[in-house]
């Protein structure tokens, strides 16, 4: 693989928790991902991003870190850690992991001695008066310490804020990001990479931010080597483009999340719109656009895709609103061939490959995100895209567990799975595992990095040529359209007669124009 392999990589996001368990008690750890390195290589992904596997209290998933250099025991130990990166690096997967550096968790020996002694506060967002900012997960963002003072927490009230203008925050962050480039890491997705700096009435894209990563650039380009660029990923929500693209300026971060893309409609103008803007904001800085579908924040494709209104909305606005499953299916297929044929980067998040539905019937008391509880049940919270994977058999934890016995999955998976398993699906020509393998093979030969030419198309319908040759065409309108001529290669739902039916994308090669190389 080439050193900057990252620019059209496929990424698969393993949220830890809920992806496969070694040891049997109902919680995924390190030993059950080890054991499905194999189902990783044959999907076809280039890369893993793992959400955070530090010790945690895990009062935000994990995303509350109260030791960075090291593995939550219910994952498992360091020393495992450094096994699976040996592993997966054998399998051909680069591993990305995630750095949690706008807070951190009040379980952290830093924070614990910021609380015993108000001369080592400064780590922190410590102040007398609390100035008004709301939590991003709802409620105020201060909390009173028995002493009277108040700290900052954009989220929970359990990850406190770390002060960036301290410049031992800085160099904390430097070391950690070498401990783990050290063990092997290829990269780092950061998280809230628009909030780390603030001022005492602004916490967001304040210019200063910049600095942090152009010094961490250097760090990772320092570890460039035979296997590759390390790379920086930004979780980056900004409405402004201009303002987005100063984070992939070619001494900042390397890529960042598509949210745009995310949160897109299913609406054939929206989207060309939302592919353009991207493709406009990216090109002319050389980064690398990314498409991402989902990811453990937001509603599963097969649910959104179903209903009325197929945008993501925060806040769990359409949580429980009705959605048709198989209308939402074959739109998760069409979106996803669509998305892997992009010019780019792009993501899976474990379980899209299985085309499971977002779980909206949990019970109030098995759900765990903050976000439910500080909402006061208001919001649904985002467990309902966070529940186990089901692997084989017929019933709960649908192997979740590996071979033996084990105990229930610290979310219950629903009854229905039984049709969704690994297994299931991979005995099955028409499954969303299927297509998703067969669309991850072709892409790598094919597609990746570049750009593409719109092609002229009937209303509702998105047609793009590749530089490989390839054309994707998305037929978003009510009726069938004709296939461009050529083989057709790979389609999202059942293709007669040479035509497209609605709410269905093919990968046409071999037409008119410039021919397929890469082969
Ligand atoms: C990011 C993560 C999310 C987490 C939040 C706070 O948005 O994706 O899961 O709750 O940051 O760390």
């Amino acid at each position: 693989m080439s050193r900057t392999w990252w620019r059209g990589a496929a990424i698969y996001q393993v949220y830890l928790r809920s992806f496969a368990d070694g040891n049997g008690d109902g919680c995924g750890d390190l030993a059950g991902l080890r054991s499905r390195l194999g189902y990783l290589k044959d999907l076809g992904i280039d890369a893993v991003w793992l959400n955070p596997w530090y010790p945690s209290p895990m009062a935000d998933g994990g995303y509350d870190v109260a030791d960075y250099r090291d593995i939550e025991p219910v994952f498992g130990t360091l020393a495992e850690a450094e096994a699976f990166i040996a592993e997966a690096h054998e399998h051909g997967i680069k591993v990305i992991i995630d750095v949690v550096p706008n807070h951190s968790s009040t379980a952290s020996a830093w924070f614990q001695e910021a609380l015993a002694d108000p001369r080592a506060r400064d780590r922190f967002w410590f102040r007398d008066e609390p100035n008004g900012w709301s939590s991003i997960f709802g409620g105020p963002a201060w909390t009173q310490v028995p002493d009277g003072q108040w700290y900052l927490h954009l989220f929970a009230p359990e990850q406190p804020d770390l002060n960036w203008d301290n410049p031992e925050v800085h160099r904390e962050f430097e070391d950690v990001l070498r401990f783990w480039f050290d063990r092997g890491v290829d990269g780092f997705r950061v998280d809230s990479a628009a909030l780390l700096v603030k001022s005492d009435d602004a916490y967001e894209d304040l210019d200063g931010v910049h600095d942090v990563y152009r010094r961490w650039r250097e760090i990772a380009d320092e570890y460039g080597d035979e296997r590759g660029e390390r790379v920086l990923i930004g979780e980056v929500w900004l409405p402004d483009q201009e303002r987005f693209a100063r984070y992939l300026r070619p001494d900042e971060l390397h890529t960042a999340f598509n949210f745009d893309f995310l949160s897109c409609p299913w609406d054939p103008a929206e989207l060309r719109r939302v592919i353009d803007l991207t493709l406009a904001t990216h090109l002319p800085i050389g980064a690398p656009p990314t498409w991402v579908l989902s990811n453990h924040d937001v509603t599963r494709p097969v649910t959104r895709y179903g209903r009325a209104d197929t945008g993501f909305q925060h806040g769990g606005r359409l949580h429980g609103s009705p959605s048709d499953p198989e209308l939402g299916r074959r739109r998760a297929r069409a979106a996803a061939l669509l998305a892997m044929a992009l010019p780019g980067g792009v993501y899976v998040y474990q379980g899209e490959e299985l085309g499971l539905p977002e779980v909206e019937d949990l019970p109030d008391e098995v759900r765990q995100d903050p976000m439910f509880a500080r909402s006061g049940g208001a919001n649904p919270g985002r467990d309902g895209c966070r529940v186990p994977l089901p692997w084989s058999g017929e019933e709960p934890p649908f192997g979740f567990g590996g071979p033996g016995p084990s105990a229930p999955p610290w979310l219950p998976q629903p009854e229905g799975w039984r049709k969704l398993t690994a297994q299931a699906q991979l005995a099955d020509l028409d499954s969303m595992l299927t297509l998703y393998r067969s669309a991850l093979r072709l892409r790598r030969d094919l597609l990746g990095d570049g750009t593409l030419t719109w092609l002229p198309s009937e209303a509702g319908v998105l047609a793009f040529r590749r530089e490989s040759g390839l054309v994707c065409v998305s037929n978003l309108g009510p009726v069938a359209v004709p296939l461009p001529p050529g083989e057709l290669l790979l389609a999202s739902g059942p293709v007669e007669g040479g035509a497209l039916p609605p709410d269905t994308t093919a990968w046409v090669t071999g037409g008119p124009g410039p021919g397929v190389s890469g082969r």
